[in-house]
């Protein structure tokens, strides 16, 4: 087949080239899928997308005009896909549904332990021979409460990793698991998460049920001073009401490793520009906030894995039209 692979940088080319092994005629393209880009497509069978590529119903058809029969997602999360005009279109579109928990679990480690004990801040003042400890002071993880959003793969093994660390952890999920009752967590609702929790931690898919989940209510609910960590998807929290929530003190601290706008930001090289986004930019004025740019997932073997699994789904959507990890509005319902 030949596969359009939008929104390209050098390691994807490598990954998925070293995946393909020859098999597919893959055209790496640079931009991202956008109403304008979609006719890049043109003479493809399928395309390959990643996280902040326009899927919505006006690119599904372009791409549909231009003989494109199958989406294949890079990524985890569909919330850009809107699945019921794919349907609709007879366009087949598979994900990557999991390939490597432990890559995002172990980076929302990353941000607790580096948050917690200001490492983003340490290193800075080392290199400027500030030696310090002022402001520095952290919390032990042992002994802590942890509160996990969200149990799917990436939240129990996050809950086994903080567990691991000695924290008590309090659950949430309409589809509770028994791994984390096996680690002596608790399920509970969302408001004694947030009040008991010393960290909440989000691994919740961005649905209509979750978007701003985390909004001024819920941040007045949180224990105060409470650490948020955001590794799922931007819009699962409402960034404005979260600076309120830093400037009142009601969150401690905040890492986010994606942010609700980040379409327009992540993934490039924007330091000779300036920043746009007024609230992006605010966030990054607080010293208790740690921001990367949507790189949880970014290990070696979750890249394998990711150019793998969508290697798989083209190769057997090219000899039997069906792909192994296709998305339907149907399996969702
Ligand atoms: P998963 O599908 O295994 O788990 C998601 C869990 O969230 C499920 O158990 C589901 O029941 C639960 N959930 C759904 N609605 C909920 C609600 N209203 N309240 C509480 N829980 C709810 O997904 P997985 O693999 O664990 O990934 C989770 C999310 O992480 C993805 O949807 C994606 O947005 C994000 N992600 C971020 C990456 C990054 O690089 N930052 C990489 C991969 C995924």
């Amino acid at each position: 087949m030949r596969v359009a692979v939008f929104s390209t940088k050098p390691y994807d080319r490598r990954f998925l080239d070293a995946a393909n092994a020859g098999r597919h005629e893959l055209l790496f393209l640079e931009p991202g899928l956008t109403p304008a880009t979609a006719p890049l497509a043109a003479g493809a069978d399928a395309v390959c997308a990643f996280v902040n590529d326009d899927l919505g119903a006006a690119v599904l058809e372009l791409l549909r005009q231009a003989g494109i029969r199958l989406v294949a997602l890079r990524c985890a999360g569909f919330n850009r896909v809107d699945l019921e005009a794919a349907r609709r279109l007879g366009l087949t579109v598979s994900r990557v549904p999991a390939y490597s928990p432990e890559a995002v679990a172990e980076h929302a480690l990353a941000l607790i332990l580096a948050l917690n004990r200001k490492i983003h801040r340490a290193y800075n003042r080392v290199r400027e021979g500030n030696f310090a400890l002022d402001g520095l002071l952290g919390f032990n993880l042992q002994g802590r409460t942890a509160g996990v959003i969200g149990t799917g793969q990436i939240g129990r093994c996050t809950a086994r990793l903080l567990a691991g660390f000695g924290c008590r952890i309090l659950a949430l999920d309409p589809y509770p698991h028994a791994d984390i009752t096996a680690l002596g967590g608790r399920y509970v609702d969302k408001a004694t998460l947030l009040a008991g929790s010393d960290i909440v931690t989000l691994h919740c898919p961005l649905t209509p049920e979750t978007h701003h989940f985390i909004d001024a209510g819920a941040i007045a609910a949180l224990k105060r001073g409470a650490m948020l960590v955001n590794t799922s998807r931007g819009a699962v929290i409402d960034t404005r009401a979260a600076i309120e929530g830093l400037k009142s003190g009601a969150i401690g601290s905040l890492a986010l490793d994606v942010y609700e706008e980040e379409g327009d930001l992540f993934f490039r090289d924007l330091s000779s520009t300036v920043i746009r986004d007024d609230v992006f930019a605010r966030l990054l004025t607080f010293p208790n906030v740690l921001v990367t740019g949507h790189q949880a997932f970014f290990t070696v073997e979750a890249m394998s894995a990711i150019a793998e699994t969508t290697l798989r789904n083209i190769t057997e959507f090219a000899r039997h039209g069906v792909a192994p990890d296709a998305l339907s509005v149907e399996k969702l319902a």
